[in-house]
């Protein structure tokens, strides 16, 4: 008899002891590492970003899912090399509960890595690398931005519709380059296009000349590039220089002419280009998003603020479900899977893979913006080839 209320009473006080830890927990901070290119080529695409989650934080009284978020920020300089030793400052060093980044999809193929192992929840705000939402996905890794696939693949239909036949693509080496033009390879010669020469150069190389001599010479119908922050800038600019605008169309997926344009001035004008985002969408969400940051960081913002954004939205979605509490996975995971998030893009799902479900939008640049001229593709998931999950 004793010795059962003894046992109930230890019981008792395990319970209040686990409550008020949980509790306790739900009032510390929450600890956001941010992993972002603040230098380097990359560095306009990682401020946008960082202003476009801060946005959102602070829209929400400087919380997410109740609790007070606490910054922890690591420039990537997106450089591969560097990045497990980076990602690991955040994870180890500074213990952080969620981490967030990156831009570059080789820097992000590091960070997952190192996020499955030591499961630290992930979201990645840019980096398109097929691999996150395919052979790398895990139960704790979501995207709020794009798969590279599914950014071209759009673009590949495009070009074909206008009866090009023969396309030389040129990009950076690696894997967000590659895999936009396997992407834009698949839909134009699934429509009879050929893709007659693939081009590259290393990151973040801007010695475009040779390749623009060489694009001369073989006369396609069409150009395709993948290029992204200030090398899209000297790109575009290049090509204009050597005469090619005018005899020789040039498509891209939209990274190409995102937050570029005013850099770019004449040379980017006209340009047309697919993503999932164009600066006219008229929604109350897209509305209300622009005027905030315009108000906020004296800028226009673009997709990369847009992806910021909505990875506080889809944090805030699933630590909400879990009372703040990010222990609780299977609560605070299936809240994220199953959101419809209200983007300024437009509502969006998550694939089975965690990656968005989403409209491409076709968009022609004109003056300061990527305007919108249509929906390419409505609600677009990217295949998650070898994702088990
Ligand atoms: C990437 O590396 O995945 C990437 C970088 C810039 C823009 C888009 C994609």
């Amino acid at each position: 008899m004793l010795f059962v209320s003894f046992a109930s009473f230890v019981s008792k006080a395990l319970l209040v002891g686990i409550a008020s830890t949980t509790a306790a927990q739900a009032e510390d901070k929450l600890r956001v590492g941010l992993m972002l290119p603040y230098t380097g080529t990359y560095a306009a695409l990682g401020n946008a970003i960082t202003n476009g989650f801060k946005l959102q934080v602070e829209g929400n009284g400087g919380k997410l899912g109740g609790r007070t978020v606490e910054f922890f920020t690591v420039d990537d300089e997106s450089d591969p090399a560097k990045a497990t030793e980076n990602v690991n400052k955040l994870v180890k060093r500074d213990r952080v509960d969620v981490l967030v980044g990156t831009v570059h999809s080789g820097v992000a193929m590091a960070m997952a890595k190192v996020a499955r192992e030591t499961n630290t929840l992930m979201v990645v705000p840019n980096a398109g690398a097929d691999e996150l939402t395919g052979p790398l996905c895990a139960p704790n890794i979501f995207r709020s931005s794009f798969s590279n696939w599914q950014s071209s693949y759009a673009m590949g239909r495009e070009v074909a519709a206008r009866k090009h036949k023969t396309v030389v693509t040129l990009t950076w080496k690696y894997a967000a380059g590659q895999q936009s033009v396997d992407g834009f390879k698949e839909a134009f010669e699934k429509e009879g296009g050929k893709v007659v020469k693939e081009l590259t150069l290393p990151f973040p190389n801007v010695e475009f000349q040779p390749f623009l001599t060489e694009i001369a010479a073989l006369k396609p119908d069409a150009v395709f590039v993948f290029f992204a922050g200030a090398g899209a800038v000297k790109f575009v600019k290049d090509y204009a220089a050597a005469g090619l605008r005018t005899s020789i169309p040039l498509y891209a997926s939209g990274f190409l002419t995102d937050g570029t344009l005013e850099a770019m001035g004449e040379a980017g004008q006209g340009l047309v280009t697919t993503l999932h985002y164009a600066d006219g969408i008229l929604n109350a969400q897209n509305q209300s998003f622009r005027l905030r940051y315009a108000k906020a960081y004296k800028v226009q913002p673009d997709v990369y603020a847009v992806q910021g954004f909505d990875a506080a939205q889809l944090l805030d979605i699933g630590l909400t479900a879990a009372g703040g509490d990010v222990t609780r996975r299977a609560e605070l995971q299936k809240a994220m899977e199953t959101a419809q998030i209200a983007s300024p893009r437009g509502t969006f799902t998550l694939s089975r893979a965690h990656n968005p479900v989403q409209d491409i939008y076709l968009r022609k640049a004109e003056g300061k913006e990527n305007k919108l001229v249509a929906v390419s593709i409505k609600a677009l998931a990217d295949p998650a080839r070898g994702c088990k999950m």
